[in-house]
């Protein structure tokens, strides 16, 4: 019988993560977190919230109402995702606009935000059979993942990726905005005190700028198969 074990797929914004991430726990069997959504739920909690003033996010008013947020994800059978809900209320189309992307860096580098989620992730991994998404999944929320991916590709080739799909989403945004969104991010996610965005040392590098989809899930399906067995 195959072991069940725990996969964190780390990386840079928009490398494409929570695509390979998804389609390799369906071809497993495994559950599928991706926990960038779970920093964005409480990004655009606190912006429903006006924690959000004169373009300055409210910090101390926040960490106050950690405990008020609750983050669930639901298995929409029609479009074979599980979505994000914040307090009983869907919020997948919501957290992923470019507004909520511009703040969730920034709720992300507080360590109170960290603490609260890093918990519930590790209680979803309890029975293993997991296939997790984020910045520091193989570095402190499953340190003995039995397998590490750690994505990456040049910010433009992001962007690029980022920028069709919000226009497929009818987002009125400039590539430019976009392009700036991910560098920032970047600089953010690796420079933040609490948990940076850097290589865990037993993770595999996957440089995606030059793969098709289909090529890097063969891959990355076959490095599973080999963890698994
Ligand atoms: O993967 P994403 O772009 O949806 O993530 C949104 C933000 O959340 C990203 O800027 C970094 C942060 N994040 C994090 O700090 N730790 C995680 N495990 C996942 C995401």
């Amino acid at each position: 019988m195959n072991t069940k074990i725990i996969i964190a797929i780390d990386g840079h914004s928009s490398t494409g993560k929570s695509t390979v991430a998804k389609q390799l726990a369906k071809a497993l069997g495994y559950t599928y977190v991706d926990t960038g959504a779970m920093y964005r739920s409480v990004a655009w909690y606190a912006m429903q919230k006006g924690m959000v003033v004169n373009d300055e996010l409210v910090v101390d008013e926040l960490k106050k109402s950690l405990s008020d947020i609750t983050i669930r994800f639901k298995y929409n059978k029609a479009s074979g995702i599980a979505e994000a809900y914040v307090n009983g209320e869907n919020v997948e189309s919501q957290i992923r606009t470019l507004e909520v992307s511009q703040w969730v860096s920034k709720i992300a580098a507080i360590s109170e935000v960290r603490s609260k989620l890093v918990e519930q992730q590790q209680q979803m991994g309890v029975n293993k059979a997991l296939v997790m998404d984020g910045r520091d999944i193989g570095t402190v929320v499953f340190p003995n993942a039995e397998l590490k991916l750690f994505m990456t590709a040049p910010a433009e080739i992001r962007a690029k990726r980022r920028y069709n799909e919000l226009k497929s989403k009818e987002e009125k945004v400039t590539f430019d905005e976009v392009l700036k969104n991910v560098i920032e991010r970047d600089r953010i996610d690796t420079t933040r005190e609490d948990s940076p965005l850097i290589k865990a040392d037993d993770a595999i590098v996957i440089d995606n700028s030059l793969l098709s989809r289909e090529e890097q899930f063969e891959q990355i399906l076959s490095l599973a198969n080999k963890a698994i067995s």
